[in-house]
């Protein structure tokens, strides 16, 4: 049997094929070309061992960090392109073991215009629903008041929803599933492919957490569904306009990552790291990916307009309960 001449049809899919092909090439190609690494003197040991206080934190950074400790003192980095912070040149010795290869990472292009609209819809929507904050206020960070949804384990032996993804009336669970059932569907699985890249030892520990997850929680999350992420991470704190005091995200596990990013339409709001004297925007599209347990930091203010930041993380009990073999902390 011979093959005839291509109809138009195949041809067109052909050539469609070869565009998503050539465009992903040139896409790389861009971003590599773009691509911004900033390296680090010295890791940025400083609260490595401490426990949770935030107000030893503000005292190490007003007394240590007096020249880099507000927004107008830190050297701004470039507002576009990819940006790393690798830890990878530091001596070995100076950098805990279980580490991953970057301390910070930004990446471009991570939510589109569709999808930063699509998440400020149901945001609004949520907000609508008048959700109760439960959790008590943290004096730690700021005024303004995260939701925090999905599930941990802080404190605990084994993981659970977040009281504020229980305890609400039925209008905002909707609202609420609405909005966490978008975040897995079209960002969560792109972060799982960051962080399975960038850092796949811990990849390899997050996916035992899931799987623990998933067998504990099965009745729970057969009901609700859209609060389990499916891999990179386990729960989102939500909030309108930023952290700005200095702060360490203490539930976090120093050796992964929270994923940063924002919707909105405003100008400030960079993420400033005192320890290492820089700061770092945020852009609509942008991720930031930071290892908020070892790294101080707080939001520049929001100079203008309006910004909802969405934190995805993994908390620290949840994490090592999952994978208890993991690493011994050896600094
Ligand atoms: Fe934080």
């Amino acid at each position: 049997m011979t093959r005839g001449p291509r109809g138009p049809d195949s041809q067109a899919r052909r050539y469609k094929r070869w565009g998503q092909t050539q465009d992903k090439v040139r896409i790389k190609e861009a971003i590599e070309r773009d691509l911004v690494i900033h390296k680090i003197k010295t890791f940025p040991a400083d609260f490595i061992h401490f426990s949770t206080s935030g107000e030893q934190v503000r005292e190490v950074v007003r007394t240590k960090f007096s020249t880099t400790s507000s927004p107008e003192q830190l050297l701004q980095l470039p507002t576009r392109g990819k940006l790393l912070v690798p830890l990878d040149h530091l001596p070995q010795e100076t950098v805990p073991a279980e580490m991953p290869p970057y301390l910070i990472i930004r990446l471009e292009h991570f939510l589109t215009d569709d999808q930063q609209a699509g998440l400020l819809a149901r945001w609004d929507r949520f907000i609508a629903s008048k959700p109760r904050h439960i959790l008590k206020p943290d004096a730690n960070r700021s005024t303004s008041e995260a939701f925090h949804l999905g599930v941990w384990e802080i404190t605990a032996n084994k993981p659970r929803l977040t009281l504020e993804s229980r305890d609400q009336s039925p209008e905002a669970v909707e609202a609420m599933d609405n909005l966490l059932r978008f975040i897995k569907t079209y960002i969560a699985p792109k972060i799982a492919t960051v962080f399975k890249e960038h850092a796949p030892i811990q990849w390899e520990c997050i996916l035992k957490a899931n799987a623990r997850v998933l067998r504990l929680l099965k009745h729970d999350l057969k009901l609700r569904p859209d609060l389990f992420m499916g891999g990179p991470f386990f729960a989102v704190a939500a909030k309108e306009a930023g952290s700005g005091i200095v702060h360490l995200d203490w539930n976090d596990d120093r050796a992964i990552y929270a994923f940063v990013f924002a919707v909105g339409d405003w100008e400030g709001g960079e993420f400033c790291a005192p320890q290492l004297g820089i700061k770092i925007p945020i852009r609509p599209g942008q991720v930031l990916v930071v290892l908020a347990r070892v790294l101080a930091h707080f939001s520049a203010p929001v100079t203008s307009g309006r910004r909802v930041v969405f934190t995805c993380f993994t908390d620290r009990l949840l994490f090592r309960h999952g994978c208890p073999e993991v690493m011994v902390f050896s600094c």
